[in-house]
């Protein structure tokens, strides 16, 4: 069992999302808690095909990397979601994998129960952009919609004028930032 299951949803190896995510595994690591990371763009990950399987089976009826993703995400406490914003959104590749967590929402609307329970929710934001400001509403929205799978918001991180792949990897005050994180997720 993982503690905590993490997605690198920016197709940059080694660039600002997956550094940042590096280092709240490394605080995380620091107390014993493993962290298990998963590179959406290397995954064989289809896109939802919109035909309600998993609205009459909790389930989904395409096979493919997601399977293993669902068991991950089921042992998990701290699900950690990263993203690049692209044109002022998540990835191609987050919103896939997004769109792929439907089956974890419960089938029958009166019970609100999420097929594996309750976990926390950390995103991870990641934006040329200067102002943290600047897609806050966004990404509330965002993290607020994936409760119906089960997510609920904790934490959310984000890293300002990020456009190069190694500018997080520079910023000592944001990867002490995550790293403390990691440090809480792995405690409590
Ligand atoms: C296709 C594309 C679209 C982008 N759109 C935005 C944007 O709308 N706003 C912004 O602030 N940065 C934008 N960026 C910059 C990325 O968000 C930024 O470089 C990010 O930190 C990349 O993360 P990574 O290093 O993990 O790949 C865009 C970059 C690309 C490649």
């Amino acid at each position: 069992m993982c503690k905590i299951v993490a997605f690198i949803g920016s197709p940059r190896k080694n660039g600002n999302v997956d550094t940042i995510i590096k280092e709240i595994s490394n605080g995380a690591m620091s107390k014993n808690v493993s962290v298990k990371n998963f590179y959406l763009n290397n995954m064989n990950i289809r896109a939802c095909q919109g035909c309600l399987y998993c609205r009459k089976v909790h389930d989904c009826a395409i096979k493919d990397d997601m399977k293993e993703i669902y068991e991950a995400i089921k042992e998990a406490e701290y699900v950690v979601i990263g993203t690049p914003v692209y044109i002022c959104q998540v990835s191609a590749q987050t919103k896939l994998f997004l769109d792929r967590l439907y089956p974890l929402t419960e089938i029958d609307k009166s019970k609100h129960t999420p097929r594996f329970g309750k976990k926390k929710l950390v995103m991870v934001f990641t934006q040329a952009a200067p102002f943290p400001f600047l897609f806050n509403k966004y990404f509330k929205y965002t993290a607020k919609h994936l409760k119906g799978m089960g997510l609920e918001h904790y934490k959310t991180l984000v890293a300002t004028k990020a456009f190069e792949k190694d500018s997080s990897k520079n910023n000592k005050t944001l990867l002490s930032k995550a790293y403390k994180l990691g440090v809480y997720m792995a405690e409590n």
